[in-house]
């Protein structure tokens, strides 16, 4: 087949390049070339989705096509200069994209999703909301245009090359072993999805014609399994100290990502169903996921010297260790 990737110079985009590479197909990734590299074998088109006009250097046609746009201009103005030319289309759109994080099991067919963004509204990076609300418009954009459309709502994709730093935190963690501060409640739950689970996915959907809307996220497994896959993998000979949300709360840590947070962690009952989405419906339609020891094996053995990696500093946690024993 012939694939277009509408990206492919970061994480998931060379994820699905270096996929249907490898499954024989013939890939362009078409971006700016800003972000990065795309992989080798791979052909690369420069372009520039903030121009209407700015995707001209894309030629042909083709069997399939994988955009990863956040921005509805940038979607606007693909759908716009490929009408005609392609046959099926994968929109990797989020699970940001839907309005009730709190309900725990919702699945595609349950959960509701974000209003639209409104007409002419195209910064996704104002809020986690406007991200949110950007994806619902890019689905619907690329619905009215194609008959062949998968949209696949990403949720929380790790593995090597994460830019974000968020899922490296804990490989790095439980590499370097210790004592270790784990947030929350050990029965509580989180979920991932490999980026090359995710990837094969995607190439598949695009072998196979699968159309339809599907959450791009494993299991949930309990924050209790999540430690132990990753002591798991990486051999670590740490031990858990587990600290409640009250205390975390109470002494600042952040949640989610950035300065002084614990990645993954989120507060409860306000995000208990963002990590917590019922995926029965994508392994049914073709999603398979591997064990997360080797997801955080191939992690470790990916890290770079330049690596990012967000969270808590050792000086950090050590101190939040030391006010939670004498508590
Ligand atoms: N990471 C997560 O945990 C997570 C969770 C849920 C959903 N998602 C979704 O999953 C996808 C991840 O994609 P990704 O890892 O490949 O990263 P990304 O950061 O979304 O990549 C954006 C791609 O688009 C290109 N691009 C940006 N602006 C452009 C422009 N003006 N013209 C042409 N190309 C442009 C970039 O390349 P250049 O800069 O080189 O042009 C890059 O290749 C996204 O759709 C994201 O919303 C991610």
């Amino acid at each position: 087949m012939r694939i277009l990737v509408l990206g492919g110079t970061v994480f998931f985009g060379r994820a699905v390049a270096r996929q249907a590479l490898a499954a024989g197909h013939d890939v362009t990734c078409a971006a700016r070339g800003t972000s990065g590299d795309p992989v080798d074998g791979a052909r690369f088109v420069m372009i520039d989705r903030s121009d209407p006009d700015g995707l001209g250097a894309i030629e042909g046609t083709f069997d399939a096509v994988v955009d990863v746009a956040r921005k509805p201009s940038h979607v606007r103005h693909a759908v716009a200069a490929l009408a005609g030319r392609v046959g099926h289309y994968t929109f990797v759109s989020s699970c940001s994209a839907y309005a009730d994080a709190a309900t725990p099991d919702q699945t595609v067919a349950t959960g509701p999703v974000l209003p639209a963004a409104e007409p002419g509204f195209d910064d996704p990076a104002a809020s986690p909301e406007a991200y949110g609300r950007c994806k619902v418009t890019c689905e619907e954009l690329v619905r009215e245009a194609f008959a062949d459309v998968f949209v696949n709502r990403a949720g929380l994709i790790v593995g090597p090359e994460d830019p974000t730093g968020r899922f490296d935190y804990w490989v790095a963690r439980h590499a370097r072993g210790g004592e270790i501060l784990a947030p929350g409640d050990p029965g509580e739950r989180v979920q991932y999805v490999d980026v090359r689970d995710l990837a094969d996915w995607t190439v598949r959907a695009a072998e196979e014609s699968l159309t339809g809307t599907f959450d791009g996220i494993g299991t949930p497994i309990t924050r209790r399994e999540f430690h132990a896959g990753l002591q798991a993998g990486l051999g670590g000979g740490g031990t858990l100290t587990w600290v409640s949300q009250d205390f975390l709360t109470a002494h600042d840590v952040v949640a989610w990502s950035g300065p002084r947070s614990l990645p993954l962690w989120l507060p409860l009952p306000e995000y208990a169903g963002f990590l917590t989405r019922d995926t029965t419906p994508s392994l049914a339609a073709g999603l398979r996921t591997r064990p997360l020891g080797e997801t955080a094996a191939d992690t470790l053995a990916a890290f770079s010297d330049t690596r990012h990696i967000t969270g808590l500093t050792e000086e950090e946690e050590v101190a939040l260790l030391r006010e939670w024993h004498a508590q």
